[in-house]
This record gives C-alpha cells, sequence and structure tokens, in this order.
C-alpha cells in the first residue's frame, strides 16, 4: 500500500502527509503559498531527498499561480533553493523548472505548463523508484535480514521509496524480509516513520536504538545493510541521514555488505567526492528537546550536522534505475552519467 506523501490536489496547491506529527496522527495539510512549501521542507514536515525534489517543483507551480509574474517566480526559485543545501535532488528539480520558464511564460497559461512539468517530475521520481527497486530486490534472498538507517521509504519519495522499495519489491517478488530500523537521532526517522509505513506494509520490522547497530551487527542479525542518499559524488561518496557513515564502519568491520538504492536525481556527477558536498547544520533544539521535552541542559554546547558522507569504499553496490555498481564505482558511474536524461 503506497503512501500518498504529496499530491497536486484539486487543483488547489500541493497537499502532503505531514510527516512532524507520524505516527501519532495522520493529518494532511494543504499548502497554497512558496512560504508555506519553503517551510513545510525546512521542517521536514515533507522530507527525503526525492521527496524535496517533488514538492520543490510543485512550489514552483504554487509561485506562478500566486502571481502570474516570471521576477515572482524566479524569487520563488531562489527561495525554494534556500531551502535544504544537501539533498541535490532539490536542486535538480528547480533546475528542470527554471530551463521551461521560457516556455510556460511564453504560452497563454504558465502555470499550467509547470504543473504540466512538475507532473512529470513526480510520475518519473515513482515509475525509477520502483525501477531501482526491482534491481536491489534480487541482491536479497528468502529469509534475509536488512538493517536501514533514517527513513528511504515512500514516505521520502512519491510512494514506493528508494532502500524500502528495495524491500518492498522483494517481498512482492514473495521473499520474507525482516528489516531492522535504526531510530535516527536526532529527528527519529526510523523509528517513527520507517516503522510507520513498513508495519502498515506487513512488514516485520524491529526498532533498535542507533547506538544498538554495532552490536546487532556483531550479533550475526544481519545480512544487509540498505540506506537512500542524498546525494552521491561522481566518485561514490554518499550524503546520507548522520549516522550512516558510523553504521557503514561498523558493517564493513563485520563483513556485512552495504547497499545505497538511490535514483540518479541523487547523484551530483559535478561533484567529484564527498568533501565537496554541503551538509546542512540543524538547530541545537533538535537535540536537546524531543518532542516537547527537555533531554540536555538547553545552554551547554551542540553540534548538529544533518547528514555524513559515506566514504566510497565502505559502499558495496550501489544501486539505480540502471542497475547494480559494485566497485570500483568511478567507472560506472560515469556511464550513468553519459546516459541521464532528464524527462520534462
Ligand atoms: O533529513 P531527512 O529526513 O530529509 O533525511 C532523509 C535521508 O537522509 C534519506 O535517507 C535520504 O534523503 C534518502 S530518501 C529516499
Amino acid at each position: 500500500m503506497p503512501v500518498e506523501t504529496l499530491r497536486w490536489w484539486d487543483n488547489r496547491g500541493l497537499d502532503i502527509i505531514d510527516q512532524r506529527l507520524l505516527p501519532l496522527q495522520e493529518k494532511r495539510i494543504l499548502l497554497t503559498t512558496t512560504d508555506e512549501v519553503c517551510l513545510a521542507i525546512k521542517s521536514l514536515a515533507v522530507r527525503g531527498a526525492p521527496a524535496i525534489g517533488v514538492a520543490a517543483a510543485y512550489g514552483v507551480v504554487v509561485a506562478a499561480r500566486e502571481k502570474t509574474d516570471r521576477t515572482h517566480v524566479m524569487n520563488a526559485l531562489a527561495k525554494l533553493r534556500k531551502t535544504r543545501p544537501t539533498a541535490v535532488n532539490l536542486f535538480n528539480a528547480l533546475d528542470r523548472m527554471e530551463a521551461i520558464l521560457d516556455q510556460a511564460f511564453g504560452s497563454t497559461d504558465p502555470a499550467e505548463v509547470l504543473l504540466q512539468a512538475a507532473r512529470g517530475i513526480h510520475e518519473e521520481d515513482d515509475r525509477i523508484c520502483r525501477e531501482l527497486a526491482g534491481y536491489g530486490a534480487q541482491l536479497l534472498s528468502d529469509g534475509d535480514t536488512v538493517l536501514t538507517h533514517c527513513n528511504a521509504g515512500g514516505l521520502a519519495t512519491s510512494g514506493y521509496g528508494t532502500a524500502l522499495g528495495v524491500v518492498y519489491a522483494a517481498v512482492e517478488a514473495g521473499k520474507r524480509i525482516r528489516v531492522y530500523a535504526g531510530e535516527t537521532r536526532p529527528l527519529l526517522q526510523g523509528a517513527r516513520l520507517t516503522a510507520w509505513e513498513l508495519s502498515r506494509n506487513g512488514i516485520d520490522v524491529t526498532v533498535i536504538c542507533d547506538s544498538m547497530a554495532a552490536s546487532v551487527l556483531r550479533e550475526g542479525k544481519i545480512d544487509h545493510v540498505i540506506v537512500g542518499a542524498d546525494r552521491i559524488a561522481a566518485n561514490g561518496d554518499t550524503a546520507n541521514k548522520i549516522g550512516t557513515y558510523g553504521l557503514s564502519v561498523c558493517a564493513r568491520a563485520h563483513g556485512v555488505p552495504l547497499y545505497i538504492a538511490a535514483p540518479l536525481t541523487s547523484f551530483d556527477f559535478s561533484t567529484a567526492s564527498g568533501d565537496e558536498i554541503p551538509i546542512e547544520q540543524r538547530d541545537a533544539s533538535e537535540i536537546h528537546t524531543i518532542a516537547g521535552t527537555t533531554v540536555a541542559p538547553p545552554d551547554v554546547s551542540f553540534y548538529n550536522p544533518a547528514f555524513d558522507v559515506t566514504p566510497a569504499e565502505n559502499i558495496t553496490a550501489i544501486i539505480s534505475e540502471k542497475g547494480i555498481a559494485s566497485q570500483p564505482f568511478a567507472m560506472v558511474l560515469a556511464e550513468w552519467a553519459k546516459g541521464y536524461r532528464r524527462i520534462m
């Protein structure tokens, strides 16, 4: 049962499931201004690299409906670009929307032309996630257990997911798969979102605290670690939710393969290595307060990077809609870059 993470609703605006409230409340909100879309992305009401890209594309439509004026839409593009720095899907989607502004503003209905483009990005994301999931599922055997981190599922995409898409595709192919989900502090995307969507899809999920992952790997409970990506550099270095790097070190130490599952919209072929990937720094309150309860003295120092970079050498394979790239990645990724044709 795919999640309707986001949809263009009733020709009125962008309707999203408010991920800040899950799993306690399943509430949808309708975003009808550029500022509302920007805030929803910044505050993680809509989150996960592919979903951020699709939401931003619809944000451009929202802007064109606010005011049929090219300068207003250009300003909205600039505001949307500033929402979150790491997930490259945001910039890919906005570049694609910007590329059709001439066509849109040369037509009688610019908002409608932009809406068709945003719908194209949305439908493409659903299709490519399903394609990559099909490739990834070949790596899983009946009875396997997967450890994942953060949420790279339907909620993080147009509905099917990347890392969790691999699990869904394997289950649809008749394999029995169990999942361990790291809780993913500070914002608990694993405990709140991954556990929610897997359980509503009938998949056996066990939530662990992030600090338990090393020992769970050592105990031999895990066959594969599968995570998503916010930005993959040309050499395969991968930025993903903070904690992924530590997990990769532990997986490698215990001989457990780690796979990155991500569509080409999450690749940044112009970035040579992970050192150049901008890492989002978020507010200290996300660490000292959990669900309204203070858990650390708020007047001490906090460091809250939202992502880390897993070096390519800790990654066993990268799964995209083009197939499965094994080590060494550089040549295969260069081939994927050549064949990367965006659909409008
Ligand atoms: O801060 P978030 O919740 O947007 O971070 C999400 C992740 O790190 C995901 O793993 C990544 O975006 C891949 S989603 C398919």
